[in-house]
């Protein structure tokens, strides 16, 4: 592992006002290469703001964002999209009617460049659900065809379409606002260990959760946000749950934290990231 892991998504003073409210005040954030972040905190702590401002559903009032060593300004979803970032949110984001190929593809048909807008401009459906097919054995998805309608799926694996069609169509981040609160504890846990298969194939995931336990499981670092900023980033390892929800809560200072990440971009190294830079797939051979 090289001495700095490098930062794909950085966010500095991001503030956010709405009339009285400050949903964002001064909020830090930082991706590493190769991880999965875990996003915790309280309802109303600012999470979804944060996570909106970084996938282009909020423009903040103030501060910068930096995507892979370059500032962005996104003004819609769609920008952010466009730049590599693909969001799954926590309600069930497919079209129930329709398979799980047509999910996989929905709406790219004429929009993104390169070659997978290449392959769908030409509309080869028996290509379109070859390669489907492959890209949900890729990530261990076990579905008897990918002509199945999503309604006909259960809720976990329909939450894993949403998951392998980010996962298709992230060229640099995922992110994923509370995947798993719609689900069972056995189909949690295939969500989760997708999760990892994703970070594993090189795309760094941000998942937002208020399932501390989850987050134990499959994060390598933690956001710990409260009162519209970061109050701290941790790691699983070095840092127990009941010192999670202390800072969360505000019962603990995140500088009473001995094993608190005090400089983020400068130990970002530590995180588990895989030795060779992150490269997806490419799934056009
Ligand atoms: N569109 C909005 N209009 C007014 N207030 C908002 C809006 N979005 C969020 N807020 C307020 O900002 C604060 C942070 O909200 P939010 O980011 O949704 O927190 P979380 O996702 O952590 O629960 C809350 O006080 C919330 O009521
Ligand atoms: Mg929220």
């Amino acid at each position: 592992m090289s001495e700095t892991t490098p930062l794909v998504l950085t966010g500095r003073g991001l503030d956010k006002r709405y009339g009285h409210v400050l949903a964002m005040d001064g909020a830090d954030f930082e991706l590493a290469a190769g991880e999965i972040l875990a996003v915790v905190g309280d309802n109303g702590a600012g999470k979804s703001t944060l996570i909106k401002s970084l996938t282009g559903a909020v423009v903040p009032d103030a501060g910068t964002i930096v995507l892979d060593g370059e500032e962005v300004r996104f003004r819609s979803p769609l920008d952010a999209r466009r730049a590599g970032i693909e969001t799954v949110y926590q309600e069930l984001a497919v079209a129930p009617a329709l398979d799980v190929t047509q999910n996989l593809y929905l709406g790219r048909e004429h929009r993104m460049p390169g070659v997978m807008g290449t392959v769908l401009r030409r509309l080869d459906k028996k290509r379109m659900r070859q390669e489907a097919a492959d890209h949900m054995a890729d990530l261990g998805i076990r579905i008897q065809s990918v002509r199945q309608a999503v309604e006909n799926l259960s809720g976990g694996q329909r939450q894993a379409v949403a998951v392998a069609r980010a996962a298709a169509w992230g060229r640099r981040v995922v992110v994923m606002d509370e995947p798993t609160a719609a689900l069972g504890v056995r189909e949690t846990n295939q969500v989760l260990d997708l999760i990892q298969r994703v970070r594993d194939q090189g795309l760094p995931v941000v998942l937002i959760s208020h399932n501390i336990p989850n987050v134990f499981q499959v994060a390598d670092r933690i956001h710990i946000h409260r009162l519209g900023r970061r109050a701290a980033l941790v790691r699983p390892g070095t840092t127990s749950m009941s010192e999670v929800v202390a800072v969360m809560t505000g019962a603990t200072e995140a500088s009473e934290l001995e094993s608190a990440v005090t400089d983020p971009v400068l130990t970002a190294a530590a995180a588990t990231a895989p030795d060779a830079p992150p490269t997806w797939k490419d799934r056009s051979a």
